[in-house]
């Protein structure tokens, strides 16, 4: 099979930690042809999809991978095509979600690029109030702080459009500097936020679930470091195997028929003291922490899906 990886540079990526490059090297070695390129690339005649893509060779060694010439190539001849481009998920990112719309029903995109330009990451949990913190969204200061008061003078703001923890501040009614942060996070009330009620659970961690076609098959925890509220490993957290409880593949139950009908395949969701944070489905990772501690390989299982999709002549993962 020929499979596209649309990603970053992948000179950028780190081959220990990084998802895609996992992902490559699997379908490398089951024979399959890989090519990789930026989204930036893509583009249409109006009739087609194609793409300046390089086809590559990964590896373990140094360097981890081996470009070839780039080539045009339209992606409707590829068996599937991976989006797993990092976010920001910019008006860029929804714009190369529109392109490759127009493969739908052609060739197999992991994820399904309708599911990806619809589920934003913070947004998706709010659709099962039942398994998420209390949580505000506005750009009102005066409403802001009135759910500050409301969960008892400590809160948590982020922009509903962050990633790696960047911009989330833990907040106290008592700040002096509260007013100014609010209009800061706010972009004096012309941005949306998200408030949510402060989950003192973090401090034992968050964690990363990964769901392959809605089951879950694997966690890790990431604890934030001692003078840090966020649990990114961008910003230090430490990372810790654990299970899954119960709850998480409650949680995990309740996203299933929704994450399948919207044909997000690979997600990765954020779990917080029970409570669901985040689903995350543009380019999730953690699956090489997670094979590492419980020996699983979980690119292995995405590519059994894509294989037996691709057999059996499915073209789309949306239902
Ligand atoms: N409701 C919350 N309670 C406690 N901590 C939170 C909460 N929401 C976010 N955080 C902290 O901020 C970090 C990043 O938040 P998250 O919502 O996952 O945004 P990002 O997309 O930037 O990762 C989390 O790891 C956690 O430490
Ligand atoms: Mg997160």
């Amino acid at each position: 099979m020929r499979f596209a990886v649309l990603m970053d540079p992948i000179e950028s990526i780190d081959p220990a930690k990084d998802s895609s490059f996992v992902i490559m090297l699997e379908a490398q070695r089951r024979g399959h042809e890989v090519y990789t390129g930026h989204p930036r690339e893509l583009y249409t005649d109006g009739v087609r999809v194609g793409a300046r893509l390089f086809p590559v060779l990964v590896g373990r060694g140094t360097p981890h991978f081996e470009l070839q010439e780039p080539r045009n190539v339209y992606l409707d001849e590829m068996e599937a095509v991976f989006m797993r481009k990092d976010p920001p998920f910019d008006m860029d990112y929804v714009f190369s979600t529109y392109i490759l719309d127009l493969l739908d029903g052609k060739t197999l995109v992991v994820n399904d690029p309708a599911g990806i330009k619809m589920a934003n990451e913070k947004m998706y949990p709010l659709r099962f109030p039942h398994l998420v913190p209390r949580t505000m969204v506005t750009r009102s200061i005066v409403g802001l702080k009135a759910f500050l008061e409301e969960l008892g003078g400590r809160m948590i703001v982020k922009p509903w459009d962050g990633n790696g923890g960047r911009g989330v501040l833990l907040l106290s009614k008592d700040d002096r500097n509260l007013n100014s942060l609010l209009e800061m996070s706010t972009s004096d009330e012309t941005r949306h936020v998200v408030a949510q009620q402060y989950l003192p659970d973090i401090r034992s961690g968050d964690k990363r679930v990964i769901l392959i076609d809605g089951r879950a098959r694997g966690a890790i925890l990431r604890i934030p470091a001692d003078d840090e509220h966020r649990g990114n490993m961008h910003v230090g957290a430490r990372v810790e195997s654990c299970d899954l409880t119960p709850r998480d593949l409650e949680i995990c139950d309740a996203l299933a028929p929704s994450l399948r009908r919207d044909g997000l395949l690979f997600t990765g969701i954020d779990i917080i003291g029970g409570y669901l944070i985040e689903v995350n489905v543009t380019s999730p990772t953690g699956i090489q922490e997670i094979n590492a501690f419980h020996g699983t390989c979980l690119e292995a299982e995405i590519l059994d899906h894509v294989e037996q999709c691709v057999n059996s002549g499915k073209k789309r993962l949306r239902l």
